[in-house]
Order: structure tokens, then sequence, then C-alpha cells
């Protein structure tokens, strides 16, 4: 008769687990009541026909026709667990959030993925990897939902259900799965010349971690943070692994592809299993909060930008072990719904149009692929703070609310107050002036230079990383069937580096075109490269 209770990351354990555990000395119905035999119908005679007043098969068959709930629609292959994140105390001074204060433990649950693949398909494809992280504050959820390269394909979220269109198998064949070699990929990609960075980082080694343990992970936007006397300032969030970065090469991901398409999964599970649990240092790069949004020249709302890290070096606040394997794959991995709108006191999204529409997206495909406005009560998903949100009724509602007012204020049982002090809020809503000019369907000038940081990604790598880079493009490009779309994609090449160029235009028998924009001069960054990574490597 223990109380319902759930472990900090929401497994069930005590009188719910027994509920739902499936164990006990005899098979029942989900029901409960008791049965002999669960492996022969009830028929007319031993050779049937079936009766229709057999409760336990129809129970049975219906039950297991509607196991599968819809896949994620993007980064539906994924890998989970559990652990916990230790701040340090270094951003106590510039966000009032809880859990960032020195010393406070805070249990969390990491899902990666790859981004195109069904759910079914192989885990060391080329593409960018999901790097979902959620934080059970005691002031609300938290959720970090990233992925392993600092850049977005594109500027604007209106754009995206047309990227992911692009990269996604053709309509007509469903061919390619999970990889990005074809036509319809390379073409948005040369056309929105915005996602050559983003290319960039993924035919380069980073597209092929060795893995989920040594990838970075990064935020990707910009994020603002408010501390406790009310200033703010903007910041990048990384995810540096003491595992260190660590890649495949391409001809070993295509071999496990064959032999173990679920190498990452079972690495990660592995590892934890054995107590060899990965770590992570949770780091910000700082930036002051001046009206335009900009540092150095960059414009901080473009989210295909980075800021290099000698220009804001990443300073530490915490460090994040995962200790635990998920207990059941579906209930967890498969059932838990990040949110990058899911935010707690301190922490604040900012006019990121990428950004904005995901605060959109996500609740939205959740309420679809997870059966309505419950979700939130699914254990993986609960809060580990307490919850009082007035909400009431809607499909698979598990809670039995109290009280008869479910509004505020009320003159029936008083509602519920505001914390003293509206500054608890998780929205900082920062008074921001608008500009006076009208509505406008455009983007900013400082979104156009869509190649320098392509060039100064390319030119921070070592040599042999950039020579994987000149093989995957002549690879992934040398499965498009136009002609036009590998030439367009090798204009765009001449505009990154013309040596790079030149060697994939050898590789596909055709001539290397000229840039059409002038090449810059960038220092390389030496925390772009694997080789030379600035951060130290465990
Ligand atoms: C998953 C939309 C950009 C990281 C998803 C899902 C949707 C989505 C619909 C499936 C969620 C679910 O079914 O629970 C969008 C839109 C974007 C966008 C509309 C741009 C406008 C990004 C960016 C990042 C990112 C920039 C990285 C910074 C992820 C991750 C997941 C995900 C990690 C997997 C979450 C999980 O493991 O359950 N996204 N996304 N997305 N997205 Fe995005």
């Amino acid at each position: 008769d223990a109380p319902e209770t759930v472990t900090p990351t929401g497994v069930p354990t005590g009188a719910q687990k027994s509920l739902h555990s499936q164990s006990g000395a005899w098979l029942t119905t989900a029901q409960g009541a008791r049965l002999y035999d669960t492996d022969h119908s009830l028929k007319a005679g031993a050779r049937g026909p079936s009766l229709l007043q057999d409760h336990h098969l129809r129970e049975k068959i219906m039950h297991f026709d509607h196991e599968r709930i819809p896949e994620r629609v993007v980064h539906a292959r994924g890998a989970g667990a559990h652990g916990t994140f230790v701040a340090n105390g270094a951003a106590a001074g510039v966000t009032k959030a809880g859990f960032l204060a020195s010393g406070v433990e805070t249990p969390v649950f990491v899902r990666f993925s790859t981004v195109v693949g069904s759910r079914g398909s192989a885990d060391t494809v080329r593409d960018t990897r999901g790097f979902a992280t959620k934080f059970y504050t005691d002031e609300g959820t938290f959720d970090l939902v990233g992925n392993n390269i600092p850049v977005f394909f594109i500027q604007d979220g209106i754009k995206f259900p047309d990227v992911v269109h692009a990269a996604k198998p053709h309509p007509d064949r469903e061919i390619p799965q999970a990889q990005s070699a074809h036509d319809t990929f390379w073409d948005f990609v040369s056309l929105h010349t915005e996602a050559q960075a983003h290319t960039m980082w993924f035919m380069a080694d980073r597209g092929i971690p060795r893995s989920y343990r040594t990838m970075e992970g990064f935020g990707v936007h910009t994020f603002r943070l408010q501390n406790a006397a009310g200033e703010t300032t903007l910041v990048k969030f990384h995810w540096k692994p003491k595992q260190g970065v660590h890649s495949l090469v391409w001809e070993e991901a295509l071999m496990i592809n064959g032999t173990d398409p679920d190498f990452h999964r079972r690495d990660l599970a592995d590892a934890i299993e054995a107590g060899a649990f990965p770590e992570w240092e949770l780091g910000i790069q700082t930036f002051p909060d001046t009206p335009d949004e900009t540092f150095e020249g960059i414009d901080l709302l473009d989210p295909t930008k980075i800021v290099p890290e000698e220009l804001a070096p990443v300073q530490v606040i915490g460090t994040m072990t995962l200790n635990a394997n998920p207990t059941n794959y579906f209930a967890e991995t498969e059932q838990v719904a990040f949110h990058p709108g899911h935010l707690v006191p301190g922490i604040d999204v900012t006019n990121d149009a990428l950004l904005q529409a995901r605060l959109f997206s996500y609740l939205d495909t959740q309420l679809t692929r997870l059966g309505g406005p419950n979700f939130s009560q699914i254990p993986i998903n609960r809060p580990q703070a307490p919850v009082n949100d007035m909400f009431r009724d809607g499909f698979h509602q598990t809670a039995v609310h109290a009280g008869a007012a479910p509004y505020r204020p009320n003159s029936i049982d008083g509602g519920c107050p505001f914390l003293a002090g509206e500054d608890m809020s998780a929205y900082i809503e920062v008074p921001q002036e608008l500009p006076a000019s009208a509505k406008k369907r455009e983007k900013p000038a400082s979104f156009d230079d869509h190649f320098s940081q392509a060039r100064l990604f390319y030119l921070s790598l070592a040599p042999v990383e950039q020579e994987h880079v000149a093989q995957a493009y002549t690879f992934e490009l040398g499965k498009c069937y136009e002609e036009n779309i590998r030439k367009r994609q090798l204009q765009a090449l001449a505009n990154i580096d013309a040596d790079l160029c030149a060697k994939v235009a050898a590789g596909l028998g055709l001539e290397a075109p000229a840039p059409t924009v002038e090449l810059g001069d960038p220092e390389p960054s030496a925390a772009l490269s694997q080789l030379r990574g600035s951060w130290p490597l465990a």
C-alpha cells in the first residue's frame, strides 16, 4: 500500500508501479479478473468459429491494435537516459534561475536523436543530432531543446516545413531513407543559401558522431537571462562532453549501419549499465543585452550564425551526469515531450524568428502525437514542482481535480493568489521598443551573409577533416539525379572556398565555377575543429 510516487525523473514507484508493473502470481484481464488461458480463443467447438462473447480475445486484440502512436514528425529516432545536473553557481550573477545556484542538484532526462530518419532507421547516418534535456527544477520544468550543431538551416521558422519536406524521402519512391543524398535536399540548400553553414557542419565529421556520448550540444538560439536585480544578459548555451568530441569516418559509419543499426542507442545504454556514466559541462557565452541584439557585428537573432569562442569564451556553469537507463522505452523515451517554451524564472526566449515558430510547433504537434492536451500528466513529463494550472478535463485526464471554481479571483473558495512579487514569473517580458514601421514579411539585411561562417568553419578544420568534407560532398552530390542541382551547389561551395569547390567538382567530373561573392579571410576558430579543439579532452 505504498503511496503513489514517482522517482525524480518520473518513473512510477510504490502502489502505482505495482498497479502497472504487470507482475503478480496470475495473469488477469485489463479489469483484474483472473485468467486461466490466454492462448486459445473461445470457439464453438475446437475448430471454431470464434465466439463474439470472448471478451478477453477482443480486449487483447483491441489493445494491440492501438499500440502505436505517431512517430515524431522530425527527430523520430532517439535514445534517452536519466541523470542529474549540478550547478557550480557561475551563472548566479546573470540569472535568478534557482537550479543554476551553486551546488543545486536537479534531476534530468535527455533524449538524443537523429532528425530525418523514421523510428526504425539506422543510427550512424549523416545527419544533425538532437540533444534535448529536461531539467525537473523546483521552479518548474526547463527544457533545453538543442542540437549537436550550433547553427540551423533556416533563419525563419516559416520555412521549417519546407526544409523538412526537402530533407525527408521523396514523396513518390520514399527514398532515400534518412540521408542527405538526394535531389530535393540539395535543391533546397543550394537555393536557400542561408542553409550552407549548417550543411557544411554536417558534411564534416560532426554529421557522423562516434557516440551520443562524444557529441557537443548547443541551444542554437540566443536566450535572455535575468538576475535577481532585474538585469538581463543574452546567452548561448553549450554542452561540452567530458568524453571529448569524436566522430566515425564515413567507411565505418557505412559498415556500422549494416552490421548494427542500433549502434548509438546500444552504446549509450551499455555505457550507463556498465557504470561508465557520460558527463557534459554546461556552459554559456554571454553578450550584453543591447537594443540591437548584436555582438561584434554578429546578429544574435540569426540562428545560422555562431559567435566564435575566441570572441566570447564559454563559461562552465554546471555538470550533467547520465546515470540511469529508462525502464521502458515507450513510457519514457517515446512519450517525453520537450518544448523550448518550458522556461523557469530567470531564463527567457528572444525574438529569433526560428525560435518564435518553435514556441508554437512543439505543443501543437504533441497534441496529436500524445493524444490530447493532458500529456504533461504522463510520468516522464510531470513537473517536479507543484502544478496549479486551473486546467480541466480533456482526453486522458488522470487527475481528479478538487474545488468548484477554477478561475481567479473567485468568491467561492478564494482561488489561488499569484506569488508575492510577479517577478517570480517564468516569463521575463523585458519591455522592448517595437519598431515604428508597418508589419513586414521580410528579413533583416543583417541576415544576408550566407557564406562567411561556412568559410570560417571550413578553414578552422584540420587538413584531414577538410579532406573528409570534400569526400562527403562528392559522395552525397554524386547521388543527385539532376546535374543543374549539383552545379548550383558547386556555386555555393565556390562562394565558401575555392579549394574545396575544386576538389568536389573534380570528384563529380564538373567544372569548378568562380565565386560570386568576395571571399573574406576569417581567423580560424580553434573550438570548431575536433582535432585542434580548445576543450580539454577527458
Ligand atoms: C523535435 C519542430 C527547429 C531541436 C521537433 C518536433 C517538432 C519540431 C514538431 C517533434 C516534437 C515532438 O513530436 O515531440 C521544429 C520547428 C523548428 C525546429 C518548427 C523551427 C522553426 C529546431 C531547432 C532545434 C531543434 C533549431 C535545435 C536547436 C529539436 C529536437 C527535437 C525536435 C532536439 C527532438 C526532441 C525529442 O527528443 O523529443 N522539432 N523544430 N528543432 N527539435 Fe525541432
